[in-house]
């Protein structure tokens, strides 16, 4: 933990964020693998946090689950849901493909209360997504046509689309 602490306030504008982290969740969620950096992780969570009451967050491409704890943590606070999209083969990872379901299920456990979990392609799963979203976290295939397929799709669902 002294480690994650001298990384993630290296930003002290994340400082509040950190301590309201360690403060209220599980501090197992630091040490989820990741690529992500721990100032980015917090900043997930303080933009989650931003997020209206109920909001509806959605997370394309979860991996093992180190990003979802901190949307989920600030969804949980704010009484909203994360939904996590990805289909848990590692596709397009470079350490290849593999079935990561269960460690994402496993690290995701103290959050599970406030996430939904969508198995399937970014795109497929799309067509048959009912909400409207706060927050959209796009993280899955990061090839520039995934990319721009992930927005084209998803960016009509924002409350501030065009749907
Ligand atoms: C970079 S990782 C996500 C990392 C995660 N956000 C984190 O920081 O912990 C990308 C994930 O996207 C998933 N993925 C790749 N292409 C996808 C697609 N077309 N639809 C759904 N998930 C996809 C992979 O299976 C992988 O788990």
């Amino acid at each position: 933990m002294r480690f994650a602490a001298t990384q993630a306030i290296c930003d002290l504008s994340m400082l509040p964020s950190f301590i309201r982290f360690c403060w209220r969740h599980s501090g197992a969620s630091w040490k989820i693998n990741t690529h992500l950096t721990r100032c980015e992780r917090l900043l997930l969570y303080k933009l989650g946090l931003s997020q209206p009451p109920g909001a509806v967050m959605v997370e394309i491409g979860s991996y093992l689950g180190a990003s979802s704890c901190f949307l989920a943590a600030a969804a949980q606070v704010r009484g909203g849901k994360l939904h996590c999209v990805d289909t848990w083969l590692n596709d397009g990872m470079t350490e290849g493909r593999r079935d990561t379901w269960n460690e994402f299920s496993k690290n995701t456990l103290p959050f599970s209360p406030s996430i939904r979990t969508h198995r399937g392609t970014s795109t497929d799963i799309a067509v048959n997504f009912k909400d409207r979203i706060d927050l959209l976290f796009v993280d899955g295939d990061h090839s520039y046509e995934a990319c721009k397929a992930d927005l084209k799709t998803w960016f009509p669902y924002m409350v501030d689309g065009t749907r």
